[in-house]
């Protein structure tokens, strides 16, 4: 069907670059990189972009809604009238993160639009372009965040309050929405603003389907995940007076603990890591006193990562125990393994195969979290598209995918939504 839509070639990849100027260097560290971004969530940067997607779409005529959690969809109009068939991902980025993790599946939903528009197609029903908001949960620690309250999974007034992590003085994400004027007045529900489907066009962010050399993975579905903050608290002391065994060292502790959960994610054959780590006071000659870590744990079932988390309980109190050190655990995030919809799987790998052929796909569970997660959790029909990552890497700087694997990865995308939507 979409065959037939003429496609304006290099337009995507240009509109990557034109919108990196929003956002491309680091915050910490202020480095300048030719690839790098740090566009953190409703900071000035992401307001920037999210003012351009809006004025963007509506140059195409579509009609624009702010939810009160800052999620933008923009819509355009079907043939007839209905919830419309989303193309969503995020505008935010890790404070070291590329140019494509999100923002390829925001920017090719915006490509479509303007496919549409530039050969006169209207769908048979609305088709959107949503962004959501912190999708990351790099500055308000809380991953697939805006998604899940439209969901109905998570508490729009707990969300609201959750503070950043990444300013010097921290503010919630209800002032942050509020600070760049993206706490908008439609409600943040999935019923009352509800979603036909939703396709997620995604750098892989892994090494598989490089390694493979296939071109695209059919995505089934996204493996559960959970975020536990473990707090430590002992004692200050000085590092030259106090003997070894009269110390209550809590980056100590911290090490044993990133060890066991090493070896725990190992045998269960999940993925386990200490990524996020505060020492205080942070001095080499004062034993410290505090630290706080979060430990992210995955596993491609659900019963695998409860496996895991009982495991790492019951280990790190033994590491404790007979210590002064005290310890809190604290549950921050977690999504359930998600099992994408069949009849989205499928089209996905019709459209995969007409295009590069079926001996270049790939049907892979996705290592990282999407928003796709959360409008499954909606019980939106949802399925994802992959596309290769250089050298498996993402979440970095370096993080690239060839102009060449985007437009495959684009072309599928429009032959899927294409394809739904005349179903
Ligand atoms: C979500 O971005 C994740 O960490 O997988
Ligand atoms: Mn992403
Ligand atoms: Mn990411
Ligand atoms: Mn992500």
């Amino acid at each position: 069907m979409s065959a037939s839509l003429k496609i304006i070639p290099n337009r995507l990849i240009d509109t990557i670059h034109h919108t990196s100027k929003w956002g491309a260097k680091f915050k910490w560290g202020a480095k300048d990189t030719n690839t790098g971004m740090c566009r953190l969530s409703l900071s000035q940067d992401e307001k920037m972009v999210r003012d351009w997607l809006v004025q963007e779409t509506q140059k195409l005529g579509c009609k624009v809604k702010i939810d009160e959690i800052g999620n933008i969809f923009a819509i355009y109009s079907g043939l007839k009238e209905g919830a419309p068939t989303a193309i969503g991902s995020h505008l935010d980025t890790q404070p070291t993160g590329g140019r494509y993790d999100g923002i390829l599946g925001v920017l090719s939903g915006l490509e479509i639009l303007r496919t549409f528009k530039d050969n006169n197609y209207t769908p048979q029903y609305p088709v959107a372009v949503v962004n959501w908001t912190n999708e990351e949960g790099a500055r308000f620690p809380k991953s697939i965040m805006a998604s899940s309250v439209w969901a109905g999974v998570s508490d729009i007034n707990d969300i609201y309050a959750i503070e950043s992590i990444t300013d010097e003085k921290p503010i919630t994400v209800l002032e942050a929405l509020t600070s760049i004027g993206y706490k908008g007045d439609t409600k943040a529900c999935h019923k009352t603003n509800p979603l036909k489907a939703h396709f997620e066009l995604h750098i892989e962010q892994g090494p598989i389907l490089e390694k493979e050399q296939k071109d695209i993975g059919v995505v089934t579905g996204v493996q559960a995940y959970s975020w536990i903050g473990i707090n430590l608290r002992g004692r200050a002391q000085h590092t030259g007076t106090t003997p070894m065994d009269m110390r209550a060292d809590t980056y100590l502790t911290a090490a044993k603990i990133a060890i066991v959960v090493n070896n725990i994610t190992k045998k269960h054959r999940g993925l386990g890591s200490v990524a996020e780590i505060h020492v205080s006071p942070n001095v080499v000659n004062v034993i410290p006193d505090s630290t706080e870590f979060v430990l992210d744990i995955r596993h491609t079932t659900d019963a695998g990562l409860q496996n895991i988390e009982a495991d790492i309980e019951s280990e790190v109190s033994k590491i404790i125990k007979g210590t002064d050190v005290i310890m809190e655990f604290k549950k921050l995030f977690h999504n359930d393994a998600t099992h994408f919809n069949n009849e989205c799987i499928d089209i996905v790998q019709e459209c995969a195969t007409n295009i590069v052929g079926s001996n270049k796909t790939k049907k892979m569970i996705s290592g990282a979290g999407h928003d796709s997660c959360s409008t499954t959790n909606a019980k939106v029909p949802t399925s994802m598209i992959f596309i290769p990552s250089k050298g498996g890497i993402s979440h970095n700087p370096v993080e690239y995918s060839s102009p060449e694997e985007i437009e495959k990865g684009f072309k599928v995308l429009l032959d899927t939504v294409v394809t739904f939507d005349s179903k």
